[in-house]
């Protein structure tokens, strides 16, 4: 049993020793919050975009930063995982992006509307999150073929958007076919045609019609052209 005055000195160390603690953590926490560089760079952009965000209840469906429904994909590492161009492309007409398969709200935003999501997305992407989400182990996209196709450039347009479905040289996605050696299975004016308008090629298949002007088809065509 403690006697009056242990249970008091006990009571008075423990509260002052707690309190102090409390204290250097919140100390310690603040100045975490306010050195990261995060803090500096909310731009109006970034804080219409979480307007948007919010207004269209993203979080519905999405999860952010941890937080949100489970039903699509987690969204903090989409900056980096897709691009700005392709998130352009898919906000744009989400259900284009996947025929036949399920589907995002079509919002019908505005150019600067995307922009301003893209640049909230971005913001979120950058932040220091200590490793949060951990990385996929994703063997498929990162096994690497010895392929002589993965040697020629490819247009601009072919990373910011056709690499998040299809690999070459190993390198991409794999929700559509590895094109290394797709010059030798189609001619170029084949391949222009498929960019244009993939379904009328194709009815049903799982390849987007994708927003891509002449001179971007041209280039994309001659590139695929020379994958042999
Ligand atoms: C009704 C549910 C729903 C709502 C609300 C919704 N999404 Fe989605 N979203 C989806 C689904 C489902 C997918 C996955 C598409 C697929 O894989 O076919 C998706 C995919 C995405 C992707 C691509 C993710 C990736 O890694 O490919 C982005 C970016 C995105 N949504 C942004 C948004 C934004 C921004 C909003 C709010 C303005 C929003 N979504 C609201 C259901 C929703
Ligand atoms: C959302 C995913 C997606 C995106 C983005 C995408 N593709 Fe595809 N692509 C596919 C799928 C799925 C197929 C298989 C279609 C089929 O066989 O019905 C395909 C097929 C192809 C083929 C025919 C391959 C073969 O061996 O028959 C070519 C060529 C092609 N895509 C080029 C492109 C280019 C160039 C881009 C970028 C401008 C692009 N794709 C963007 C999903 C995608």
């Amino acid at each position: 049993m403690l006697t009056k005055f242990q249970a008091k000195l006990f009571f008075l160390v423990g509260t002052f020793l707690f309190s102090a603690v409390f204290l250097l953590l919140t100390y310690d926490s603040l100045k975490y919050v306010y050195s990261s560089p995060s803090s500096k760079t909310l731009s109006e952009e970034v804080i219409r975009g979480k307007e948007l965000w919010e207004k269209n209840n993203c979080m519905g469906c999405h999860t952010i930063l941890g937080e949100g429904a489970y039903y699509a994909p987690e969204l903090t590492k989409v900056y980096e995982r897709r691009g700005p161009e392709w998130i352009r492309v898919f906000l744009k007409d989400p259900q284009a992006m996947y025929p036949g398969e399920r589907k995002m709200v079509k919002y019908d935003f505005s150019e600067s509307q995307i922009s301003d999501i893209i640049a909230f997305l971005k913001w979120n992407g950058e932040l220091d999150l200590k490793g949060f989400p951990p990385k996929p182990e994703l063997k498929s996209s990162t096994q690497l073929v010895d392929s002589a196709s993965a040697a020629i450039v490819p247009p601009e347009k072919f990373k910011q958007i056709c690499t998040a479905c299809h690999s070459v040289g190993g390198a991409g996605g794999n929700v559509g076919p590895a094109l290394d050696s797709v010059g030798k299975k189609y001619d170029l004016a084949y391949l222009q045609n498929w960019l244009r308008d993939p379904q009328k090629i194709k009815p049903g298949t799982a390849m987007p019609k994708l927003p891509l002007s002449d001179s971007e088809i041209k280039d994309l065509s001659s590139y695929l052209s020379q994958l042999k």
